[in-house]
């Protein structure tokens, strides 16, 4: 089956509207595109648990600092719609900017303390743009489940609040990491990086992976397990750490002590791409 284009949002929720009114499923996968195989994982899940299945392919604005690399952000219409279609999509929304926030745009959505630390520390107002962006995503596809990676783990857990405290009546599921066979997670910003870089970028997997080998080993202590992951990514030359952080998995405050469920996150720049990665100390 051929992939729908909508770029027009009344259209799109016309659509959508009309799938809920035949009593059919709506899913949506909300993706800044340059798709992967991460992204289509997502989209692989929405399609077992949909009857309509929406990706949103949009290089969010609102979420890019001063300085950021919204306007060098890779696009690929043609090999998206390629990869979605792939995945079973039925309808990619993909709207222009100055249709999602035109002249006279004045609303936006916080979400306070779940923002604060990790990637909030570093990108103040990105995640204003992600909410805004998804609470508007939601407002015109209306769909009844949506899926994001724990690649971007924060940024997961910042959208459940939003959903639970905006009493939004839509199922989020959070999928695994994909990575590529050496452990790289995938993501689209991996496309900046040269060969070299893209061989020091293994440090982020490999610090986490030694963090987790440590504490299957008895290590319970923060500083230890913390300087196992930066003692992995400081052999790096080309590496420049933003954050090494072991926190709650679900209030993503500080730990005093870690346990299996204890989340790992870190954020390091490789050359001008900064790359994040995580994981929980517990897992295989
Ligand atoms: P983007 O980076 O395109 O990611 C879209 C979705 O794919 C997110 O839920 C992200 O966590 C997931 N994803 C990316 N790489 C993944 C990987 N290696 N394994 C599993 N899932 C992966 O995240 C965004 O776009 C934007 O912030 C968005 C939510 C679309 C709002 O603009």
């Amino acid at each position: 089956m051929a992939v729908t284009v909508i770029e027009n949002s009344s259209d799109m929720q016309r659509y959508a509207l009309n799938a809920r009114h035949e009593g059919r499923t709506v899913a949506l996968v909300p993706t800044m595109g340059y798709l992967h195989a991460g992204h289509a994982s997502l989209m692989a899940e929405g399609r077992r648990r949909s009857e309509l299945l929406v990706a949103s392919i949009f290089v969010n604005p609102a979420q890019f600092g001063v300085g950021e690399d919204f306007e060098k952000y890779p696009r690929d219409m043609e090999g998206d719609i390629r990869i979605a279609a792939a995945a079973g999509v039925d309808v990619i929304f993909a709207p222009a900017a100055a249709a999602m926030y035109p002249a006279g745009y004045q609303t936006y959505v916080d979400v306070e303390r779940l923002t604060l630390p990790l990637c909030g520390a570093s990108r103040p107002g990105h995640f204003r743009g992600v909410t805004t962006v998804v609470c508007k995503l939601f407002g015109i596809v209306q769909p009844h489940l949506a899926l994001f990676g724990r690649k971007d783990y924060q940024q997961l857990a910042v959208i459940r609040q939003m959903t639970a405290d905006l009493n939004m009546p839509v199922e989020i599921i959070g999928m695994p990491i994909v990575r590529e066979a050496d452990g790289l997670a995938m993501s689209s910003r991996n496309a900046y990086l040269s060969a070299a870089e893209r061989q020091s970028a293994l440090c982020l997997c490999r610090g986490l992976a030694a963090a987790r080998a440590l504490f299957a080993r008895g290590e319970h202590a923060v500083t230890e397990l913390v300087h196992a992951i930066s003692s992995v990514i400081a052999a790096e030359e080309a590496a420049v750490v933003d954050y090494i952080e072991l926190r709650d998995q679900l209030t993503l405050e500080p730990v005093s002590q870690a346990d299996g469920s204890t989340l790992a996150a870190v954020a390091v720049r490789i050359g001008k791409t900064r790359l994040i990665d995580n994981c929980l100390l517990g897992e295989e």
